[in-house]
């Protein structure tokens, strides 16, 4: 079981979540790291899940092209949009409230 390390705002938060999961969809029904992680579409379009990958980014797959266009040098860095994260094995990861260059706010992009 997965357990995941959350740096949000001067906290750290921890939890253990199942095999394969999304932390945005967790959020988004409420569950560990609900209500500490920031998101907004889910869909790879607002970057407001950008997180900075601690450690465990070793075992997530590459980039996707919704990653590459939204964060661009930021995946240099170590970022990654948790949305588009499926995960299988620990992570510890970052919120560090600085928006990634090409970030879009999430209202552009409203749920249907
Ligand atoms: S929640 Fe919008 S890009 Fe991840």
């Amino acid at each position: 079981m997965p357990k995941i390390v959350l740096h949000k705002g001067g906290q750290v938060y921890h939890g253990d979540v199942k095999e394969n999961t999304n932390l945005v969809v967790r959020a988004g029904i409420r569950q560990f790291p609900y209500p500490n992680l920031s998101y907004g579409c889910g869909m790879g379009k607002c970057a407001k899940c950008a997180s900075r990958i601690i450690s465990g980014g070793e075992y997530l797959p590459e980039p996707n092209w919704k990653e590459k266009k939204l964060l661009g040098a930021k995946l240099e860095q170590g970022y990654r949009l948790a949305c588009q994260l499926w995960i299988n094995h620990d992570l510890e990861l970052a919120q560090d409230d600085v928006p990634p260059a090409n970030s879009i706010p999430a209202e552009t992009y409203p749920c249907t």
